[in-house]
């Protein structure tokens, strides 16, 4: 057994979104896609090359070998490796909850295997193999603002978290079970049956320019109109597979609502929300009191994460005290 490795990544939150692959099986994204990668919260990987066989753990619980055959072999014929690994991870925030798991997931395995069987490959090539586990997942290998464009490989670094220090996302956590129906089958059927799929896929490629002109000038209405419109879509095309699907419950409408009638009443709150129920609300950091106390009062047991650009992998045990890489500008997360 090698010695243990360890790397940590936070997950990728896009702001225009990847739904649909344009080649089934090998994770190329059909739409362009550009992320914030979160700090604040992280999946934190071990691995050791060990074992005759691929083993792997999340928060404890022992993962179906199937789901990582080809991101196991995909990372072992890059590297130009034979070696099996056993991997653990665990996530500083509720798996459940909708945040991206295996975007952060997939990236922090990465980066932990290849250190683990003694490579050093480049951010692109860590980036390409991600992408075999979950093509989220080679976003969340950089830090900042990341772009993956539609049929690449791998992603790239638009700019660092430094770019846009006090940008803030407030995490609205309304429901905690598992998504009914995964977002990797879901996308396929959206695909398969849905008529707005290609409207879809059109829509897409034309917000992308708006999107990085608004992160560029730091135009957050911009950039938030645009995040909004990504989601709708992505939505209004999942509603029109067959059968439909609707990922929303009514805490997620009524978070909605509320950031509408915050953005009418003078305060910046843009939502976006991907396969699951919770709200992610792009917002400056002058704002997140008024946000965190809106959503807290709508009920239901809405529970909120606050969240910041963050950096890219990071190898080696999280610091007892980690250094504020972005804002001096606490509390960096916290749950209600
Ligand atoms: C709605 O990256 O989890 O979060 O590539 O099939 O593993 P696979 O899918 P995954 O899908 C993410 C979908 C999304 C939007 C996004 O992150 O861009």
């Amino acid at each position: 057994m090698s010695e243990e490795t360890v790397c940590r990544a936070g997950p990728s939150l896009a702001l225009i979104k990847y739904w649909g692959k344009s080649v089934k099986g090998d994770n190329l994204p059909a739409t362009p896609s550009l992320a914030v990668t979160l700090g604040g919260v992280h999946t934190e990987t071990r691995a050791a090359v060990a074992g005759e066989h691929d083993a792997m753990t999340v928060d404890g619980a022992a993962q179906d070998p199937a789901r990582y055959s080809f991101f196991f072999d995909t990372l072992r014929h890059t590297l130009g490796i034979t070696a099996r690994f056993r991997a653990a991870s665990v996530n500083s925030f509720p798996t459940s909850a909708g945040l991206a798991s295996s975007s952060s997931g997939f990236a922090a395995l990465t980066g932990a295997c290849a250190r683990a069987a003694g490579c050093d490959p480049s951010a692109a090539d860590l980036s390409a193999m991600a992408r075999a586990g979950s093509a989220s997942a080679a976003r969340s290998v950089f830090g900042g603002f990341v772009l993956l464009p539609a049929g690449a490989r791998r992603a790239r670094q638009v700019c660092g978290p430094e770019h846009w220090p006090d940008l803030r996302i407030v995490v609205a956590v309304t429901h905690r079970a598992p998504k009914p129906v995964p977002s990797r089958r879901a996308m396929e059927e959206t695909r398969a049956t849905s008529p707005y799929y290609f409207s879809w896929i059109k829509e897409s490629a034309e917000l992308l320019p708006e999107a990085l002109r608004a992160l560029e000038t730091r135009d957050l209405e911009l950039l938030g109109e645009t995040a909004r419109r990504s989601y709708s879509l992505m939505h209004g095309a999942i509603l029109g597979a067959r059968p439909p699907l609707l990922y929303w419950l009514p805490a997620t409408v009524a978070v909605i609502h509320a950031c509408a009638a915050m953005r009418t009443a003078g305060v910046g709150a843009w939502e976006t929300i991907d396969a699951g129920p919770q709200v992610k609300i792009l917002c400056l950091t002058r704002d997140v009191e008024a946000i965190v106390a809106r959503v807290g009062s709508l009920g239901s047991g809405i529970q909120t994460l606050i969240c910041r650009p963050g950096p890219g992998l990071q190898y080696g045990p999280e610091p007892a005290n980690p250094p504020d890489t972005v804002a001096p500008n606490p509390p960096d997360t916290v749950a209600r």
